[in-house]
């Protein structure tokens, strides 16, 4: 049967309110329990109390969808199949949150055939609501929880200003997150790419790009290429749940999503190494190139 995209994205923004009431209200401490990889890969008691209501509201709203979220991952079991998936992080930017660093969001995503269909990301801290809906554009709203008529946003079409040409990567805003995976090949993936962009030709690297952040969530970071606030975003290591509500909403945006491998144009939920670039009237494609270009040497 079809799936009713306005229904879900409706629930989706009603639950990304009450998760964004139940992490302001929360007092966090990180753990690093077992099951986690490392001191680094932390987890909070918000995290897993937002998940466990998340899924069960969804569940009671759509009872026969999938429903995968990062708290109640098992690697090697769990998988995204045809159909229809919440794909949840209760809290994207968890390092953040325990900081109290205003960068940190509910990411609700809806994949349908494997290809995000919804995406739903809310920022309590700032109260910013990033929606996506497949074949209906996304949007911003500002101040997105307030009541009507008490100085609730209105909805922005994205990308804010319009999308206008790319140049190259000298004139880029590019964010590149290290995440939480610090040894072995993932590791040396990441620290090569970094020093890649980042370097002169003379020290080894493609010629330096305009600029690099690490805000610490992925989520965020599709978003801000969805807007137009960042040009391009690259991760490798970071999971579905990090990504499928971000993903619907930078191509609903007139953004891209590719691999972070060179040369894979197409690229999968699960891939785990992504490359987005915002909307834009001309230059996607150049810029691709030129950053494959750079991390592939
Ligand atoms: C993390 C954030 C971070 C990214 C990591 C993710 P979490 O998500 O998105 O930016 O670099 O790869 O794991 O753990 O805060 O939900």
């Amino acid at each position: 049967a079809e799936v009713d995209l306005q229904a879900v994205h409706d629930t989706l923004v009603s639950v990304a309110f009450e998760a964004g009431r139940m992490i302001l209200a929360a007092n966090p401490s990180a753990t690093s329990p077992d099951t986690k990889m490392n001191a680094v890969d932390i987890v909070t008691e918000t995290d897993k109390a937002v998940e466990r209501m998340v899924s069960e509201r969804l569940r009671a709203a759509f009872p026969t969808f999938a429903f995968v979220g990062e708290e109640t991952y098992e690697a090697g079991v769990t998988r995204i199949t045809e159909a229809p998936t919440f794909v949840v992080d209760p809290i994207d930017g968890t390092t953040n949150f325990v900081h109290g660093f205003p960068n940190a969001c509910i990411s609700l995503g809806l994949a349908v055939g494997r290809s995000p269909a919804v995406g739903v990301v809310y920022n309590p801290f700032q109260d910013l609501l990033f929606t996506g809906i497949k074949g209906k554009g996304s949007y911003l709203q500002r101040n997105a929880s307030l009541e009507e008529g008490k100085g609730k946003g209105e909805k922005v079409r994205l990308p804010l200003a319009g999308g206008p040409a790319l140049g190259n990567l000298s004139s880029a805003l590019v964010s590149i997150e290290w995440g939480s995976q610090r040894d072995g090949e993932n590791f040396e993936l990441k620290a090569r790419t970094f020093r890649k962009l980042a370097a002169s030709k003379e020290n080894g690297g493609g010629g330096m790009i305009g600029g690099m952040r690490s805000l610490g969530s992925a989520a965020l970071n599709l978003c801000a290429c969805a807007a137009g606030q960042l040009d391009m975003y690259w991760e490798g290591g970071c999971y579905a749940w990090d990504v499928a509500a971000g993903w619907c909403i930078l191509n609903e945006a007139g953004g891209r999503m590719v691999s972070g491998n060179p040369g894979e144009w197409e690229t999968a939920l699960d891939s785990r190494v992504y490359l987005a670039v915002r909307g834009a009237s001309s230059g996607q494609e150049e810029l691709i190139k030129e950053f494959w270009g750079i991390i592939g040497d």
